[in-house]
């Protein structure tokens, strides 16, 4: 399948813990290329914003907070069946149902502070990285 991109986020426990490089080396050695990569600081409306889709999830109010706790990493990354990829080097949602290996099973703390976020569809990728990212900000 030709190269293709996805949208990832290393959250507030991987900055935290000072994992941004760990966890990104892991999306290299994965096959993944970063091709577009900042710091932020995300505001309440942003995750409530980003995470709408779960508004009704009763750890959505849970989810926004820990979001916002600290500093993540947002990222586009490049490769065949990206986000294939980069689902199956994440691993499961749940860091304890992950198969070994992945980032969650290796490095995340819980289901909530689980290390990094990825889009689950070609659709979601596109919209993820616009929520995000200019076209001028990505540069393959
Ligand atoms: P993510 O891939 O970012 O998408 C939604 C997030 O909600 C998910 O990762 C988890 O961090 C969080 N999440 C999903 N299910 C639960 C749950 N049952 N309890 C707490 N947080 C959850």
């Amino acid at each position: 399948m030709a190269a293709n991109r996805t949208f990832s986020i290393i959250k507030p426990d991987a900055t935290r813990r000072n994992l941004t490089g760990a966890v990104t080396k892991m999306l290299e050695e994965a096959g993944l290329r970063v091709v577009a990569s900042k710091r932020l600081l995300l505001s309440t409306a942003q995750a409530e914003d980003f995470y709408a889709v779960h508004a009704e999830r009763p750890f959505y109010r849970d989810l926004v907070g820990f979001m916002t706790s600290g500093p993540v990493v947002v990222q586009v990354l490049e490769g065949d069946d990206a986000v294939r990829r980069n689902r199956d080097v994440m691993g499961a949602t749940n860091p304890a149902d992950a198969g070994a290996g992945t980032i969650r099973k290796e490095l995340a703390e819980s289901i909530e502070a689980n290390t990094v976020h990825g889009s689950d569809s070609d659709e979601n990728a596109a919209t993820e990285i616009a929520f995000f990212f200019q076209p001028d900000e990505i540069v393959g």
